[in-house]
């Protein structure tokens, strides 16, 4: 089938499955080839042509030395202002790695041995091991459900932060339930952060993936947060960057930018070249793209739920607002299932296995959709087939 001929070409282009089975990385290369994996989040589609051409030229010269990672402060600054209206000082920008290091710095630099760092459970696998790491102790607080979606609990959250937590490791939009946080709800995360003495390290790193009718409110934008917060993006999502390595760490106030003062030298100098030159051609000239991606993925979530109605109804999720992540809760798939063994055994597709994401992930598997419309059909396919 020539996917390529029918798209939509408001939509960016996912790469043809023989073309996908050649990549080296994580995504298609963990599974055996008869798996169709919708795991990590790495996205099927071609590379956003300002940033394949600046990888290529870089190629070309033998450009591969090290990063001075020049203009990058300031090409963060013009996208977070066009596309969020976030003013940000360039001079409160650090380069790192990538987001996990410069979370963990900065959970390192905010932590003494045995302090206690709040989470909101399900969340992001590695958030569970980036606390003990720096020898602090996880306390969550579940998201709570209801008909609208998933949502902070900010009773539970004033509850915890009562017992004078450390750090509140908020993940803004929230992976793996894709909640895009509310202006309202983050500005009551800063009243209950100052009250209680609590500092906020927010991940933004899905920040640019706000979908249709949904809008990212980055932490820094709320009044009052400058005092209490440090945040961390990337390009490394929007545009599938991860292996480049290449992340920024943000501050608006002396006292957070003396805390990133205090990160690890290895963590402000080991930044990738190639990272650099991708994230500064996608943050100058990626924008078009990355409204494209942008419809891509809200067409690739509609398509989902027409799927999953169709083929799947005993599956129940709340379309995410931000992320190209679906949680789907398979506890009516039948006792004794586990989901995701069941989808991986009898219908070789791959998920990410809901317990990863807290005990509260029982019965829940993570499907990633930032996937072509015939890989995605043919894995709920395989997945329907597979009950
Ligand atoms: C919330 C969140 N934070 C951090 C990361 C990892 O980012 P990095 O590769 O920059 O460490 C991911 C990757 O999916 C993520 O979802």
């Amino acid at each position: 089938m020539d996917a390529q001929a029918d798209a939509d070409p408001a939509e960016v282009p996912a790469d043809p499955l023989e073309v996908l089975h050649e990549r080296r990385s994580s995504k298609w290369q963990t599974h055996p080839a008869d798996v169709l994996p919708l795991t990590v989040a790495e996205m099927d589609f071609a590379l956003a042509p300002p940033v394949a051409r600046v990888l290529s030229r870089a190629l070309e010269r033998s450009d591969t030395g090290y990063a001075t990672g020049a203009g990058l402060r300031e090409a963060l600054a013009g996208f977070a202002h066009r596309r969020w209206g976030w003013e940000i000082d360039p001079g409160s920008v650090t380069a790192v790695p990538d987001v996990g290091m410069g979370v963990v710095e900065a959970l390192r630099a905010l932590t003494s041995p045995g302090d206690s760092i709040v989470i909101n459970t399900p969340v992001y696998p590695p958030f569970f091991g980036w606390i003990p790491e720096v020898g602090a102790r996880v306390v969550e607080s579940p998201l709570v459900v209801d008909g609208s979606g998933w949502h902070l609990d900010l009773a539970g959250l004033e509850e915890v932060f009562a017992q004078r937590p450390a750090v509140y490791l908020l993940c803004n939009p929230h992976n793996p339930v894709g909640r895009a946080h509310s202006p309202a709800e983050l500005a009551e995360v800063v009243r209950l952060a100052d009250r209680f003495g609590v500092t906020v390290v927010s991940d933004e790193i899905h920040g640019p993936l706000a979908l249709a009718g949904s809008r990212f409110t980055p932490m820094l934008t709320v009044p009052g947060a400058a005092a209490v917060t440090i945040s961390a993006l990337s390009a490394s999502k929007a545009f599938n960057l991860a292996g480049l390595k290449c992340a920024m760490v943000v501050t608006a106030s002396p006292a957070m930018a003396a805390v990133v003062d205090r990160f690890a030298v290895y963590a402000r100098s080991r930044t990738g070249h190639l990272g650099v030159l991708a994230t500064l051609a996608a943050l100058h000239e990626g924008e078009g793209w990355l409204d494209r991606l942008l419809i891509t993925l809200s067409a690739r979530r509609e398509q989902l739920g027409s799927l999953l109605a169709e083929r799947l109804g005993m599956i129940h999720w709340h379309p995410p607002e931000a992320t190209y992540l679906a949680w789907l809760d398979c506890r009516r798939i039948g006792e004794g299932t586990v989901p995701y063994e069941r989808f991986l055994d009898r219908g070789r597709v791959a998920l990410e296995p809901g317990p990863h994401f807290g005990s509260a992930g029982s019965g829940y598997v993570r499907l990633n959709f930032a996937t072509g419309a015939d890989l995605l059909a043919e894995a709920i396919d395989r997945m329907a087939r597979a009950l």
